[in-house]
Parts: structure tokens; sequence; C-alpha cells
């Protein structure tokens, strides 16, 4: 898929949440969030669901938790529009509530269909609902910080899970904030290992080379090497796309 096949088919998908009423939580909303975020990234972070402010506005994660998934992408030099962002469930459970499994069932066809189409390298899940979509019967305590491969049955082609607590966990629990900035901490280097997994092209070597803000240098020469162009990048940013 193109880059615009790609944005045609995340805002098709996009204006189905907005209308969709297949589960209860539809007469609850104010709006449905759809998710948003780069079309062309190779990362995306999944949440449970919306809350008060994101309700309010049709966005994800533009609350206090927001703010620290900013930080903590800030740590790693990422930046939010850099990512797609998007949740297990697209309306918000009434008083945040955790979303019922019928309506996580309800919802799970547009995440499916989001990372169909996005084909990630990397899927970062944030809290336990999301993480139990991605590797089930983990928890949480044991596996924030690590990765395992995706099972494609959730329509990542050939990613890899990094699972993290939630940002709202970290903002009531200073010690899961400490942790949280480490687990990301490992987020670029799970993409890299994801990217060379996936043996990318020559052609999409080169232009990552030449749009990416990084990770760290040593990862950047590696990249940079294997699009056989150090000269001009190896002082410079690494983006992610
Ligand atoms: N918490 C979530 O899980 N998702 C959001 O979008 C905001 C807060
Ligand atoms: Fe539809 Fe998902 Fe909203 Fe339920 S939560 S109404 S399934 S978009």
């Amino acid at each position: 898929m193109t880059s615009a096949e790609r944005q045609t088919a995340l805002d098709a998908i996009a204006a189905e949440v907005r209308a969709c009423t297949k589960c209860r939580l539809a007469a609850t909303r104010t709006q449905a969030v759809p998710g948003e975020g780069s079309a062309d990234t190779e990362v995306v972070f999944v949440g449970e669901g919306p809350g008060f402010h994101e309700d309010r506005q049709g966005r994800p994660f533009v609350g206090r938790a927001g703010d620290l998934l900013v930080k903590l992408l800030g740590s790693i030099e990422w930046r939010r529009e850099d990512v797609f962002i998007t949740n297990v469930v697209k309306c918000r459970p009434p008083d945040n509530r955790d979303p019922e499994p019928d309506e996580v069932a309800a919802c799970a066809p547009y995440l499916q269909r989001q990372i169909e189409t996005l084909d990630p390298a990397l899927v970062v899940t944030l809290g336990r609902h999301s993480m139990a979509r991605f590797v089930p019967g983990a928890r949480i305590s044991q596996v924030h910080g690590t990765t395992q491969r995706v099972d494609p049955a959730t329509g990542a082609r050939d990613a890899t899970v990094l699972a993290m607590y939630h940002p709202a966990a970290a903002l009531r629990t200073p010690a899961i904030e400490r942790e949280s900035y480490d687990d990301i901490g490992r987020a670029p280097r799970a993409l890299l290992d994801a990217r060379e997994r996936r043996a990318p092209s020559p052609a999409r070597r080169a232009e990552a080379v030449e749009t990416v803000e990084a990770v760290a240098v040593s990862d950047l020469e590696v990249i940079a090497a294997a699009a056989g162009d150090v000269t001009e990048t190896a002082s410079a940013d690494l983006t992610i796309f």
C-alpha cells in the first residue's frame, strides 16, 4: 500500500468508528476516538479507551495520561505525530470503568484493521487491557519492558510488541513512572531489531536514512551503513516513520 492508500484506509476506518453503534458505549459517549498519527509510521501505541478529555475532544491521549505519554516519547526523542496512537475501545466507558469483554470484542475489528493497514514493526501496549490483546495470558508486572512476537491474528503481519504500564498507573505511582521510562527506553532497540527481522527493501532503508530521527548513534551507523550512505546522516537524528 502507498502512503496515500494507507491514509485513505485509516480515514475510512475513522469515519466508521465515529458513526459506530455496535456496543453500549455508543449511548454514553460524546465523541468516538478512532486514533490518530502518521500513516507512514512503523510504531503503533495502543491504550485502553478514551477518558474524559478524549471523549470531549475526539482525540486519544489528550489529558494528563497523554501529557505523560508525550514526555515518555520525548525521553527517546520520538514525537506523538510520528507514531500512531489508538485504543482497544474507541468510546469512553462511563466513569472510566474497565471495558467489558463484549465491548472489547465488538470494537476489536477496528483496531485489527488499523494494524493491518499500518503493518507496524512495533506495537507498544499501554496497560493490561491492551496487553491482553497482543500478549494473551501475560501479567503486566512480569512482562512490562519486555518484547514478544505478535500473533498475526491481531492484524500485525510481522510485529514485535513491547508491553508497558498504562500512563495513568504511572501518574498514580512514582515507582511505576520510573519503570515506564526504563520500559520506553527499550522501544528504539526493539524497533531496530524488528526492522532487521522484517528485512525491508533497500529502497525503504534509504528512505529511512533520509527522514529518520534517531535513536542512538550506534544504531544510526548500523542503518546508515546498511543503506550505504553513512556520511551525511551519521551525526543527524534518525526519524522513525
Ligand atoms: N487512557 C487511555 O487508555 N486512552 C486514552 O486515549 C486516554 C487515556
Ligand atoms: Fe463501536 Fe467500539 Fe464505540 Fe463500541 S466502543 S460503539 S464497538 S466504536
